[in-house]
């Protein structure tokens, strides 16, 4: 048995019938007509046999995907569909009755389900929201990871706070985890889609027990292609790779294609900043309307993502609310209990600018009773 996760089934319900979608989490998404104009070519591909591709991924892919994390072969990646098969293959690879998991939360809740689907306990620890930045909760974090534990896995820029885990914090992380014998899964779909300054640094590298997932989803604004990848140590991807053989055999062929030129390195820089331009351009948007609603509000801007995590100042559980804005406003968005923490609601802001700016008007709507008088 697997419990329902719930931030997925509510967003896979109701996202293509709202009038207002503001559940997503990465830049509005390119068009394959972009991608020609970035170089891709269509036209080979209409000659292209539809036949199997790869199973862990072309040679090409991995090659491109390699060059991206220093020292890694070809024999580190494996493509996946899509970020969060490379994370359910690595959990059914890792994980036996009995083991534990340490959960940096608030998180995307996949790697909650799964291990205790497969007899595993999941130990949370917390981000917790200091001044103007999220923090890891030490104490927390070292009674999380302990000698059972088989891996740590964080978010890195978080989902759904859009922090960035310090160079300090990270070594501290990784110290822990080589300490206790543990793996580190750093989910890294995030990176590439800072709004300002560098790209946020990978785990990659800092010791041979870290495993970075990706993929196209977020900052590259290719989610549909559903291409993902795990990078880690050869003997760990090799029995990921035997997991992948039963599930989904390989990647989509015509992804493959599409993926080899989005990861190039020419495009790969185009694409990550058309996401910064359009976040860039949208989160004063979303300031300026929390802004205006007094004290309501309280949230850190995001450093990377398509996605603002607002604390709110009522007493009203997150997912009944949430699912009254649906109801009454058709518009959705993200309750912060679907990443384990109350009081918070997630936006995105990825949209074009005028569909954030009715999506919010929307969300205003909905809000007015809890906010009073003015609004
Ligand atoms: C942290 C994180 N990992 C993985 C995924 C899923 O990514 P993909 O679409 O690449 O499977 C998401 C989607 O929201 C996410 O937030």
């Amino acid at each position: 048995m697997i419990e329902t996760f719930l931030m997925e089934r509510m967003q896979s319900t109701y996202e293509n019938f709202v009038d207002f979608d503001l559940s997503e989490s990465g830049v509005r998404p390119v068009t394959l007509r972009e991608m020609v104009s970035f170089g891709f070519d269509l036209d080979a591909l209409m000659d292209a046999p539809l036949g199997y591709s790869q199973s862990n991924g072309t040679i090409e892919l991995r090659e491109r995907v390699s060059a991206m994390y220093p020292g890694a072969t070809i024999n580190h990646v494996e493509v996946t569909n899509g970020t969060s098969e490379a994370n359910y293959i690595l959990a059914l690879t890792l994980l036996r009755a009995g083991d534990v998991v340490a959960l940096q939360v608030p998180n995307y809740l996949q790697l909650w389900g799964v291990p205790r689907s497969l007899g595993a306990t999941v130990e949370r620890f917390e981000l917790a929201r200091a001044d103007d930045s999220w923090e890891v909760d030490w104490a927390a974090f070292e009674r999380a990871v302990a000698p059972k534990t088989r891996f740590v896995y964080i978010t890195n820029p978080n989902n759904p706070t859009g922090a960035v885990l310090s160079r300090k914090a990270m070594q501290r992380i990784v110290e822990r985890v080589e300490q206790m014998g543990a793996y580190l899964i750093a989910d890294e779909v995030y990176q590439g889609a800072e709004l300002e300054g560098e790209r946020t640094p990978s785990f990659w590298g800092m010791s041979d027990r870290v495993i970075v997932t990706s993929g196209l989803s977020k900052a590259y604004g290719i989610p549909g292609v559903r291409i993902g990848w795990m990078v880690g140590p050869p003997e760990i991807i090799a029995s990921c790779w035997t997991q992948h053989d039963y599930i989904t055999i390989c990647p989509n062929k015509i992804s493959d294609h599409i993926a080899r030129v989005a990861v190039s390195p020419e495009v790969r820089t185009q694409l990550y900043a058309r996401t910064r331009a359009v976040l860039r351009e949208n989160l004063p948007t979303l300031e300026a309307w929390a802004a205006g609603m007094g004290d309501f509000f309280d949230f850190t801007p995001p450093t990377a993502g398509a996605i603002a995590f607002l604390k709110y100042n009522a007493d009203a559980a997150s997912i009944p609310l949430a699912e009254r804005i649906l109801q009454e406003q058709s518009t959705l968005i993200v309750p912060g209990l679907h990443f384990g923490l109350e009081s918070y609601m997630r936006v995105w802001l990825g949209s074009k600018p005028e569909y954030l700016r009715a999506g919010l008007a929307r969300l205003r709507a909905g809000l007015a009773p809890l906010v009073g008088a003015g609004v």
